[in-house]
């Protein structure tokens, strides 16, 4: 009973169906659930959440979209490894949805505004900061007042050439590798002259 009044409470707060002011409280920011006690859909989620593309730089902005059936709520994150705060910030929300300020930034988590129906194209903008070389977009959608699917995960994206380069550790591997690609190939040269020569 306590559980089903749990329940109840949460999703008034998540989807507004008393007339609550809508979406996710910051207080479920971390765990992105309703609670310890609470239980999620636990057969397969029908939905995937779609990235623009799986490599970023700072500041370049990779479009999200959660596909699958036509959803009322949501709370949307980036975030890096197993570290429970949110990274990067998103653009403009699209209608019916609004900024949420997780982990102490304002534009660092979206949710809905209503009810309003949003859908496959829906589309959110995530933009990635500094600080981060790998991350993933993760989510809880709600589906209607009694489903909703929580620890939805994105492939995980990575952090391409280009700005920040430095603190790339695939960056600073490749010139070690092309040293030892060259010496082999100098070696040859030097080892057997004649049955390298063109
Ligand atoms: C969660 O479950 C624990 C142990 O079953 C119980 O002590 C606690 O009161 C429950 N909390 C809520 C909010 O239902
Ligand atoms: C993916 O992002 C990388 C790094 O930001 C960029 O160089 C590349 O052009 C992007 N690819 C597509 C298909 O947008
Ligand atoms: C990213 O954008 C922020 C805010 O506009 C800016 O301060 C920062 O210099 C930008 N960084 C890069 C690497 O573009
Ligand atoms: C989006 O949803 C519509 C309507 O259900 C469907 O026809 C379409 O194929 C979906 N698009 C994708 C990319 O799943
Ligand atoms: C909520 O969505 C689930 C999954 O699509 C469906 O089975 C259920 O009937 C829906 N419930 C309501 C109240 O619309």
């Amino acid at each position: 009973m306590l559980l089903v009044l749990f329940v109840a409470c949460w999703l008034q707060v998540w989807t507004g169906v008393a007339g609550y002011t809508a979406g996710a409280p910051v207080g479920r920011c971390g765990d992105m659930t309703p609670g310890h006690n609470v239980t999620s859909q636990t057969s397969p989620s029908p939905y995937t959440i779609k990235v623009s593309n799986t490599t970023f730089s700072t500041n370049q902005t990779i479009k999200v979209m959660i596909q699958g059936p036509v959803y009322i709520g949501l709370l949307l994150q980036a975030r890096s490894g197993s570290n429970p705060i949110a990274v990067g910030t998103w653009g403009t929300p699209p209608s019916n949805t609004q900024h949420l300020a997780c982990s102490g930034n304002s534009q660092s988590a979206i949710t809905h505004s209503n009810i309003n129906i949003k859908n496959n194209e829906t589309t959110y903008t995530w933009i990635p900061p500094d600080s981060v070389n790998s991350a993933f977009i993760t989510a809880t959608v709600v589906t209607n007042k009694t489903t909703f699917w929580i620890n939805l995960k994105s492939e995980t994206l990575n952090r391409g050439g280009g700005n920040n380069a430095a603190a790339d550790p695939k960056v600073a591997v490749t010139p070690v590798l092309f040293l030892m690609l060259m010496s082999t190939v100098f070696q040859s040269f030097i080892d057997a002259p004649s049955t390298t020569s063109r």
